[in-house]
């Protein structure tokens, strides 16, 4: 298997980690996409025994031409906007991490219609999230009402417009400060885009899945719950993610969720 990989940074090293624990045998090839050369080769570095082959490029163009079947996002919202369309017009499949930048109904269009003409497909894995699975099932019978709430301690909103809607310091209870529609949240609280975007296009869309956001000091990481009624299962689910090492902002079960996918890509059992 040739795999491409943007991004070289908590993610993707979570990502590699598992593949060298998991994979059968190595790749054949990993080509590594990176705005910074020197962040690619320290990537490869550290993980680069997992395939046989390695390179790490700058431009998109040498990595397509690196022959990768499948590409893993593991970058930013702006590298889904940049390469996405490119990548599936090539005909390769991509699996996307940075999932909020598909809130904008343009880009997502982009997307399906470059998917469309190379015949290649987008993949979502769950990320941070769980339950997703049992949400897309439902959703195949009836119109599931879905709310995702996202709890994190008062200093985990600093820096977020929580601060200009809420007093977060001396906070002594769980405090909403926002409600709404997962557009919105995606918009506005883009920390929380990813999450609330891979529900939202799992079950419902930005607009009907519903969002609400809690500074909680009786906690001290950050909580993922998601709640479902629907025809076929109810259910809630709560979440409370392991911060990665490289980077405690992301969830190891996001960098582990993609490793799934590539896993899954090569399997004959796929779960
Ligand atoms: N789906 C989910 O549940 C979920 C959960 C956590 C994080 N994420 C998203 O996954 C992405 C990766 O997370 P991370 O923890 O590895 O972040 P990180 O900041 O540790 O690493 C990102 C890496 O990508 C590189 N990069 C950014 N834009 C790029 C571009 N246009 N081209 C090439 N390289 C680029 C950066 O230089 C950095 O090396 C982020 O967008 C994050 O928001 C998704």
């Amino acid at each position: 298997m040739k795999l491409g990989l943007i991004g070289a940074g908590g993610m993707a090293a979570t990502l590699l980690e598992a593949l060298a624990a998991h994979l059968p045998r190595p790749l054949d090839h990993l080509a590594v996409l990176v705005r910074d050369r020197a962040k690619g080769e320290a990537l490869l570095a550290a993980h680069g025994a997992v395939a046989t082959v390695t390179s790490v490029h700058t431009e998109l163009a040498a990595l397509l031409h690196a022959g990768a079947g499948m590409v893993a996002e593991c970058a930013s919202h702006a590298a889904v906007r940049e390469h996405g369309a490119a990548i599936l017009e090539a005909g390769r499949d991509l699996v996307v991490a940075s999932t909020g930048a598909l809130a904008d109904d343009a880009l997502m269009e982009a997307l399906r219609g470059a998917a469309g003409c190379g015949g290649a497909q987008i993949l979502l894995p769950a990320g941070a999230m769980g339950g997703i699975d049992a949400l897309a099932a439902a959703r195949l019978r009836g119109s599931p009402r879905v709310t995702y709430v996202g709890r994190k301690p008062p200093a985990a909103w600093r820096g977020t417009r929580a601060e200009t809607l809420l007093e977060l310091e001396g906070l002594t209870q769980a405090a909403t400060f926002y409600e709404g529609s997962a557009r919105a949240a995606a918009r506005d609280f883009p920390q929380n885009a990813n999450v609330a975007a891979t529900i939202a296009l799992a079950g419902m869309g930005f607009e009907a899945t519903r969002v609400r956001l809690v500074a909680d000091p009786a906690i001290t990481r950050n909580l993922h719950e998601l709640e479902v009624e629907s025809d076929a299962v109810n259910f809630t689910i709560r979440l409370e993610g392991v911060p990665s090492p490289a980077n405690p902002k992301t969830s190891l079960t996001a960098g582990l969720s993609m490793a799934r996918a590539v896993l899954n890509r090569d399997a004959v059992l796929v779960v």
